[in-house]
């Protein structure tokens, strides 16, 4: 069992956020405070055709600020689009970036901003404080509940060439302001609710565990699991609901908190693995391997697990692993499929398990695993 000291040091790191009904509408206003004079407008086809990155592009033009649009973007967004909207970034000498979407266009924001500031090739800024200089103003307006890319230091971009998930963490990946609306979260399909809350929740279980936990991560880590516990079974049944929306938000918001400052974990380093081989929906690798980590790290953190099990309504008193409540939440809002139905072959386990051991994720693990142990975890999963 990993010892923790409340006393151990720790930096907790936020940017400024707004939250609220029309949020999304501040964009030109704070685009004009940060002086961007010409803004590259990040976001992909889908919230494009949604409207949202039109809603943006109205108050930008209210504000003033002129814009080009760049959304060439791909779920697991790869290392080429970044590259791509860099060269955009320079050609219309962009001074500033804002990104609307989910984790997909505001990672890429992200992945363009160092690598405008650094004119470097993004695959260079792989691991733990490897940016040297600062990004340009960066405003980020998630349409999702799940990515936190909007308040995390964090960003995952898929090496196309060796098809691997790359981690990014530094500070200079940390947004300048986030705006959480709830409006743009009512247009996403159920799937992406599903996917994008089980990512969330993932973001805080991993974070409340993790062995660089402190008592400011564990408040907001709490706190999100409430909240999801409660609100994406109750969103699903009324998806145009703007309250239980911004509950789901607000439980992305305080995951996002949590594990920016604490890290993650085994399956995130596991879900960055399949996502990398097979192209898959990051929330949805999260879902279906959480409840095998769970199973595996219980004894390294007892009664952290016993907490977030009480959450989920385990009996009071029973100490078990929460594995089989997760289960059932997940499988109670529509996640059912195994990863062999998702098209994960046995022989694969090998080559994941060993980019999942080299995820940065992993060194926050509660529990240390070996590269075999990882093998299993997979394996129960399939
Ligand atoms: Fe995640």
């Amino acid at each position: 069992m990993i010892q923790r000291n409340q006393l151990d040091l720790r930096k907790f790191v936020v940017p400024e956020f707004i939250c609220g009904y029309g949020a999304l509408q501040l964009a030109g206003r704070y685009a004009r405070n940060f002086g961007m004079k010409q803004v590259l407008l990040v976001t992909d086809p889908g919230i494009r055709a949604a409207g949202w990155a039109d809603a943006v592009g109205e108050s930008l033009t209210e504000a003033g600020v002129p814009f080009t649009i760049f959304d060439a973007i791909s779920p697991n967004p790869r290392s080429g689009q970044v590259m791509a909207g860099a060269e955009v970034y320079h050609s219309e000498e962009c001074n500033g970036i804002v990104a609307v979407g989910g984790g997909s266009p505001m990672d890429c924001a992200k992945g363009i901003g160092i690598v405008s500031s650094n004119m470097q090739d993004i695959l260079t800024f792989e691991g733990v404080d490897r940016v040297p200089v600062p990004a340009p103003p960066l405003i980020c307006i998630p349409t999702t509940a799940g990515s936190s890319a909007d308040v995390s230091q964090f960003a995952i971009i898929t090496d196309e060439m060796r098809r691997r998930k790359i981690a990014l963490v530094s500070k200079a990946l940390v947004p300048d302001i986030s705006l959480l609306d709830p409006r743009p979260l009512t247009t996403m399909p159920l799937e992406l609710t599903v996917d994008t809350g089980m990512d969330a929740l993932c973001h805080a279980i991993e974070a409340y565990v993790s062995n660089a936990s402190s008592p400011m991560t564990d408040l907001h880590a709490l706190e999100a699991i409430r909240l999801i516990h409660s609100a994406l079974p109750a969103v699903i049944e009324d998806p145009e609901n703007l309250e239980l929306r911004f509950s789901t938000l607000l439980a992305s918001l305080h995951a996002g908190l949590a594990f920016s400052n604490a890290s993650l974990g085994a399956t995130h380093a596991m879900a960055h693995g399949l996502g990398g081989v097979y192209d898959l929906p990051h929330g949805r690798c999260n879902a279906l391997l959480l409840e095998h980590v769970i199973a595996a790290n219980y004894e390294a953190a007892p009664d952290r697990y016993d907490r977030i099990g009480a959450i989920f309504d385990r009996e009071p008193g029973e100490q078990t692993t929460p594995a089989g409540e997760i289960a059932a939440f997940r499988r109670s809002i529509g996640i059912t499929a195994t990863l062999t139905e998702l098209g994960i072959r046995e022989d694969a386990i090998p080559t994941l398990a060993r980019r999942a051991y080299a995820d940065p994720c992993l060194v926050t693990n509660p529990r240390r695993l070996t590269c075999e142990d990882i093998e299993r975890i997979y394996e129960h999963a399939l």
